[in-house]
């Protein structure tokens, strides 16, 4: 009797292991996809994985379904570790009915969703699915739903992973859309709500999946995604990464990592790297890697929305999150792109008690009908909202240009933000000078014969008067001004000071930040 129930159990677990069977897991493989099971033992520390629900099956009835019996139903599930810390994961194995969700296999997500919650750890899911299984009909969208309500419960407690392996289609791309970092690899990775075929059908546009979907697209335009993967191996790897800089829920912090880089250190080229005319692009990630760490910075949305840089470094071993302008594309202004990819990392910040250190060189929010008509009032409220409210220890640095709203938006000492560090080339103005003097003195200048010199003289006398750093340190808007060169050790120092903060907010069920 024990005999035969080992043999049906270890009958099972091999059913399990097979998935769809070798000729779809071939086909996997030579579309460029690593298995599920493959990608979790990629993902996690070796020989940690511990699988739950693997003897899971659907309970359709419908399309001669019954007949069809995978252990696991399409989905493996479980925990393992994570650089020594606990992670729960899943992966959508395609070769199972095409990955698709079942009431079954949602509910082994639910499960790991409401222990990730209970625990107090991350979760990671791997996506490659087809989508609502058709055979199951409406219980297969009520799966959905579960999980979308227990993506938004656990935002903000623990952190939330999407990685896009396969296809991701239909209201399926909701529970990535609701989680904190999404990644997708490039080439074998599409999201979209409607496919190209329903496209043409309705708007008669041509689009290829790729274009419509693709990862490249998903990074560059629609900022659906953060993290562009070359392939599976890279996208493990790089999720892995990532992880070293999350905490494990909102209560927890980011374990400390040791450096060789001493905290006093001074770098000189700090001093030069700065063009001294206000319109001159230069790189900010090269301030932010001469600042950090081991010159180490894990930039978050690289392809979009470049006026903006958002990322992870350390400083003194302690992790922190980065924004800043980015001069060397359309100026570093805000507009509405930018303003929404910093409004979200701050917030993911601020949730899980990771400090924020604001680089600041910025000429304004982008004029034009385009970001009027597209709603750049309510977007930029977005940023100014997401600082304002931030309660973590906040750190500015204007490097150059803080002009208009900009500069109160950009973590400026009206947001509570806690240390306000400006460099001797700042600017702090209502607006750039030539603006201010084509305003203040178009009656003249227009009276005035020799008016390119008259005119030069006035934007001369507008920026020693209003476009330095002093006024605003005069009245302790800025704690002080600081030579490049001291970026470093000020800002760790500052960092030291604020390591015990505590900020509240008024007591509410929640604001109303301007979606
Ligand atoms: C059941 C599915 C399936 C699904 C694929 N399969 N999608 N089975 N339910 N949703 C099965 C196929 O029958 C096939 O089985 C196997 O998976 C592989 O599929 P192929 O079509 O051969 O693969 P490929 O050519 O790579 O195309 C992949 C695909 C396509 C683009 C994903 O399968 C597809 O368009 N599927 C339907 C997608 C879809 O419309 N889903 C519903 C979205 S709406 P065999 O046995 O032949 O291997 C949605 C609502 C969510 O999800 C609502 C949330 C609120």
């Amino acid at each position: 009797m024990i005999s035969n129930r080992l043999e049906e159990l270890r009958r099972r677990h091999a059913r399990a292991e097979e998935g769809g069977g070798a000729e779809r897991k071939e086909r996997q493989h030579r579309e460029g996809k690593l298995s599920a099971r493959e990608r979790i033992e990629l993902l996690l520390d070796e020989g940690t994985f511990e699988e739950l629900d693997k003897l899971v099956r659907h309970r359709c009835h419908n399309f001669g379904m019954q007949n069809n019996l995978i252990e696991g139903d399409g989905f493996v599930t479980g925990y393992g570790l994570i650089h020594g810390r606990l992670v729960f994961v899943f992966a959508q194995d395609f070769t199972v009915f095409g990955g698709s969700l079942s009431e079954a296999n949602a509910q082994k997500i639910v499960k790991l969703l409401d222990l990730a919650l209970k625990t107090g750890a991350p979760i990671i899911g791997l996506n490659d699915s087809g989508g609502a299984r058709i055979q199951e009909g409406v219980v297969s969208l009520a799966g959905y739903a579960e999980i979308f309500l227990r993506n938004t419960i656990s935002s903000g407690v623990v952190p939330q992973i999407s990685a896009i392996m396969g296809p991701c289609a239909g209201g399926a791309v909701y529970s990535p859309a609701l989680t904190d970092f999404v990644f997708m690899v490039n080439h074998t990775s599409h999201m979209f709500v409607t496919g190209p075929d329903v496209i043409k059908t309705v708007t008669h546009e041509d689009v290829t999946k790729e274009n419509l979907g693709g990862a490249m697209t998903h990074n560059s335009m629609s900022g659906v995604a953060h993290f562009l993967a070359a392939d599976d191996e890279d996208c493990l790897r790089s999720i892995r990464e990532l992880m070293r800089f999350l905490p494990q829920n909102n209560l927890d912090g980011v374990p400390r990592q040791t450096t060789e880089d001493p905290e006093n250190r001074m770098d000189q080229e700090l001093d030069t790297l700065i063009p001294a005319e206000s319109n001159k692009p230069y790189d900010i990630k090269d301030v932010i890697c001469r600042v950090v760490d081991d010159g180490y910075f894990l930039e978050v949305a690289e392809h979009f929305a470049r006026n903006i840089v958002i990322g992870f470094a350390r400083m003194a071993g302690e992790a922190i999150g980065v924004v800043a302008n980015q001069p060397a594309h359309l100026a570093g202004c805000l507009d509405i792109d930018s303003s929404t990819k910093g409004a979200r990392f701050v917030r993911f910040c601020d949730a899980f008690q990771i400090p924020i250190v604001t680089f600041e060189d910025v000429p304004g929010f982008l004029p034009g009908t385009a970001q009027e008509f597209g709603g750049i009032i309510r977007h930029g409220a977005k940023l100014l909202y997401a600082y304002a409210e931030a309660t973590v220890p906040k750190i500015t640095v204007i490097t150059r240009k803080a002009y208009g709203g900009a500069y109160c938006v950009m973590g400026s000492k009206h947001l509570r933000t806690d240390v306000n560090f400006a460099y001797p080339t700042a600017e702090i103005a209502v607006m750039g000078p030539e603006g201010a003097v084509n305003i203040l003195y178009r009656r003249e200048l227009e009276r005035s014969t020799g008016s390119e010199e008259s005119r030069q003289a006035k934007i001369d006398e507008y920026r020693d008067r209003f476009a330095n750093p002093f006024v605003a340190a005069e009245r302790g808007y800025i704690d002080d001004v600081i030579e490049p060169h001291e970026t470093r050790p000020r800002v760790i120092r500052a960092l030291r000071m604020l390591a015990n903060k505590t900020d509240t907010m008024p007591r509410k069920k929640h604001g109303n930040i301007p979606l």
